[in-house]
């Protein structure tokens, strides 16, 4: 790896250079305590560009002031190792302070697209995310970014976002990765209790039955839903936040499971909230 920067207008004169010697820049924005799903993006990043900027950076302003911002996990030796090893050749890593200094004023606001789904849940959430990656864009000035299908809802929006405010950079987006019994990695699975984590597949596993649902003929999304509820009340104790069956690219909610579906949902376990999602075409 060439380097860990933290200085801002250090990275911008770095990427820069690197887009003078005519090099691809990809950047792959993260909050850091990486595992294998972060990872498997640094490695498509490698395959979309010449040089790989990993952004780690813990982003205050897309967190609620009851989320879990102070205890996000932390550790930019660990993540520094990780990332150097799966190919990245500069991490960024900048302060709060110099990221949102003292009368900072600015934010990116995508419409329609951040009411819905984790939008409704998280207000202001999205308003941070596109933000920060808007932040990333100028700083690290990439051909290419790559982002996780996990946050299927962000992803539309990034891509609305790059549409509607004419960022010249590709977006590259990476299948969920998985545990072996099926939960989707996340940084706030270590949070969970062993009982907590033990119970946590159940969001992939109501997914899985509303693909064999829908697959099978149930076209009602009310329906499906239901058996999705049902499922996670029999087998856990999470509590369901929203289950969704929407249009992929609008994200509006449907009556008919029809088209390009995009299945969601968020379940509590205790204070930890988790999420997944798949698409679907009928
Ligand atoms: P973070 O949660 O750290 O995720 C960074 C990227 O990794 C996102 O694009 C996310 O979708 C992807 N990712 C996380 N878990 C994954 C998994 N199991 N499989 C595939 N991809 C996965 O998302 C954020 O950070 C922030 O909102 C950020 C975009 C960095 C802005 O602050």
């Amino acid at each position: 790896m060439e380097a860990v920067i933290k200085d801002i207008a250090e990275m911008q004169r770095t990427a820069e250079r690197l887009r003078n010697q005519g090099r691809r820049i990809g950047v792959v924005p993260t909050m850091g305590c990486l595992h294998q799903g972060h990872l498997k993006l640094l490695e498509v990043a490698r395959k979309h560009a010449d040089v790989v900027i990993t952004s780690i950076f813990v982003n205050p302003t897309q967190f609620g002031p009851t989320e879990d911002f102070t205890r996000y996990p932390r550790d930019l030796g660990r993540d520094t190792q990780l990332a150097s090893a799966a190919g990245t050749d500069y991490v960024f890593a900048p302060e709060t302070e110099s990221m949102y200094p003292p009368g900072y004023h600015t934010y990116i606001e995508v419409e329609r697209l951040t009411e819905m789904l984790e939008g409704k849940s998280r207000p202001g959430h999205f308003r941070g995310v596109t933000t920060v990656v808007g932040k990333i864009f100028s700083i690290t000035k990439p051909a290419v970014a790559v982002f996780g299908q996990k946050d299927a809802q962000q992803v539309a929006v990034v891509r609305q976002m790059i549409r509607d405010m004419n960022f010249d950079i590709e977006l590259v987006v990476c299948p969920i990765v998985r545990e072996p019994d099926g939960l989707a990695m996340s940084s706030r699975n270590v949070y969970l209790s062993k009982e907590q984590r033990s119970q946590a597949p159940v969001l992939y596993m109501s997914i899985a039955r509303a693909e064999d649902l829908i697959r099978s003929g149930e076209r009602s999304c009310e329906k499906v839903i239901d058996r999705m509820k049902t499922l996670i009340a029999t087998n856990s104790s999470g509590v369901v936040d929203y289950i969704s069956i929407a249009d992929s690219t609008t994200l509006e909610e449907l009556n008919e499971c029809r088209g390009s579906l995009l299945i969601s949902l968020a379940v509590r376990f205790g204070t930890t909230r988790l999420i997944d999602n798949a698409t679907i075409t009928i």
